[in-house]
């Protein structure tokens, strides 16, 4: 194991949406490494079975930890909902997931009514049923309108992000929650900040609540001084301020996805393909 100073944390996602935890995480902690495996053979996640996602979470994080990685952080809503009590089980790291961010939400709504986009898999979850009621009888005075999101994380996949097909696929799911009366957005899916302009296009003066923040300052909190995410030193960045510590990892084209990641994030990442073989078993 590498020193806990040095160890970098493993982040995971269908495919390139956990990059907006991963510019969270490197703003709120700029010298901390990270390893970041896209599962992009298998995305999207959202339309798959409860079954599959399972079966992909495992082989994901399980990749990750052979980075010998101090923290294990699910940058995607769809496998959180589906699969981290499992990882957690099992994993030897602290495992940091993400969820649709109802509770700030709710306090943020100032007519009581929130709009939520997340992909189907994770608003048919109990794990965020769970949650809605939890908020719900904190918060009984506003109401949550969910709607998934059909293609935005293709859209995102593609890199195809102010297309008149991309404004048309936003327009298709803002718009009801628009109707709804909902005057905040909850984003339950790391890939729709990346639409964050088009969102805004549609719903202009809209609150949006995002949640890699909230998971920055959790994986902070979590890993206390023992790790670099605790450090604001150190020589992160480039002078254009994008990511430097990090190794990306594809399940798929490993050269598609650091061009699409140098897109979103503005870096220019080596991408290094892994063990297809391996990582092509679907089986739980
Ligand atoms: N970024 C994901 C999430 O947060 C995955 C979506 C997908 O693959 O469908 O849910």
């Amino acid at each position: 194991m590498p020193a806990a100073s040095a160890a970098p944390i493993g982040v995971f996602d269908s495919g390139a949406g956990g990059l907006s935890v991963v510019a969270a995480i490197h703003a709120a902690s700029p010298a901390q490494p990270m390893v970041y495996f896209a599962d992009t053979a298998y995305a999207p996640y959202g339309t798959r079975s409860d079954q599959e996602i399972l079966a992909r979470t495992r082989l994901c994080c399980s990749r990750l930890l052979e980075h010998g990685v101090s923290a294990l952080v699910v940058a995607c809503n769809t496998a959180t909902a589906n699969a981290i009590d499992d990882v957690r089980a099992w994993a030897p790291v602290p495992v940091i997931g993400v969820e649709p961010g109802l509770k700030p939400a709710a306090a943020a709504t100032r007519n009581g009514v929130v709009g939520v986009l997340a992909t189907r898999a994770t608003l048919a979850s109990q794990r965020y049923r769970d949650l809605l009621n939890r908020v719900g009888s904190q918060m009984p005075q506003v109401r949550f309108v969910e709607h998934a999101a059909v293609g935005w994380v293709e859209l995102v996949e593609s890199g195809n992000l102010d297309t008149a097909h991309a404004r048309m696929l936003v327009r298709q799911a803002v718009q009801p929650l628009l109707d709804a009366g909902a005057d905040t957005l909850v984003l339950g899916c790391t890939h729709y900040p990346f639409l964050r302009p088009a969102i805004e296009a549609v719903a202009s003066g809209i609150h949006i609540v995002e949640t890699g923040p909230a998971v920055a300052r959790e994986l902070k909190r979590r890993m206390g001084g023992s790790s670099a995410a605790a450090a604001s030193g150190g020589e992160p960045t480039e002078a254009d301020g994008a990511p430097r510590l990090l190794r990306f990892e594809s399940s798929g084209d490993a050269q598609a996805f650091a061009a699409l990641a140098q897109q979103l994030l503005g870096a220019a990442p080596a991408a290094q393909p892994v063990a297809l073989a391996r990582l092509q078993a679907t089986g739980a």
